[in-house]
């Protein structure tokens, strides 16, 4: 299994990363993708992953700092992207949920690492919170687009029109919360090979550690819940959720 949106670069995370990634490696979670996504993250994210073969990095400036931002933080975050092991430029997006209003500057942002992203050929790892309908017409501008609707928490409605754009679906602890029928009719409707598996630890752990600290070695519960809603053997969600994650970040 590969965890295709993890913070080891956040804490109480980045201060254990050792045992963190031997507790997943045990859980059969083999590799990482660490999303810096700020001034603190970003830097810490290239430490792990010159420290483990088995991270690799999605840099980007969050929305929810995007009214903080000025020239020469893009100067860092170029000369980060050039890190040999970066996969993705994320995570970008909009999200009216803690920032309400700084909607403007917020797409101004995204437009920015958007090209960005088109021009270093970098798949986009997208924040979406309380703003489907903003960031898809943001998106669709860019299409066909190659990366991740991470934690998909979009309507089911919208989930044909992000896949039209050519955006896998990234699913997370919510989707073993107990009365969350969007993620779990989301599970059930993606098709199988646009699918990836994210813990986004330490936010957001799965059922039955809900509101406690995140780890990637929580990964196979959200699998296992994706495969009893799809109606599938587990092993068929972790061969195309694996092949997907290889394909689309080059792992
Ligand atoms: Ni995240």
């Amino acid at each position: 299994m590969i965890d295709t949106h993890v913070h080891i670069n956040v804490s109480p995370l980045f201060e254990e990363a050792d045992a963190v990634i031997q507790s997943a490696q045990s859980a059969g979670v083999t590799d990482f993708l660490v999303v810096g996504f700020d001034h603190e993250t970003i830097p810490r994210a290239i430490h792990l992953a010159d420290r483990y073969d088995s991270v690799k990095i999605a840099l980007g400036f969050h929305p929810t700092i995007a009214h903080t931002l000025k020239g020469d933080d893009y100067k860092m975050l170029e000369e980060a992207l050039t890190h040999p092991s970066v996969r993705a430029l994320g995570e970008i997006g909009l999200d009216l949920h803690w920032q309400k209003d700084t909607l403007d500057v917020q797409i101004e942002h995204l437009h920015r690492q958007l090209k960005m992203a088109q021009d270093k050929n970098l798949p986009v790892v997208i924040h979406m919170r309380d703003a489907t309908e903003k960031t898809y017409d943001v998106l669709k501008q860019y299409a066909p687009l190659k990366g991740v609707m991470h934690c998909y928490s979009g309507p089911l409605e919208m989930l044909p029109a992000f896949l039209d754009l050519g955006m896998h679906i990234g699913l997370d602890g919510p989707v073993t919360f107990k009365n969350a029928k969007t993620p779990k009719a989301v599970a059930k409707e993606v098709p199988i090979d646009r699918l990836l598996l994210e813990t986004d630890a330490p936010y957001l752990a799965p059922h039955p550690h809900r509101g406690q600290t995140n780890t990637p070695s929580y990964l196979p519960l959200i699998a296992e819940e994706i495969a009893r809603l799809k109606a599938l053997p587990l092993a068929e969600v972790l061969n195309a959720t694996t092949h997907n994650a290889q394909a689309l970040f080059d792992l």
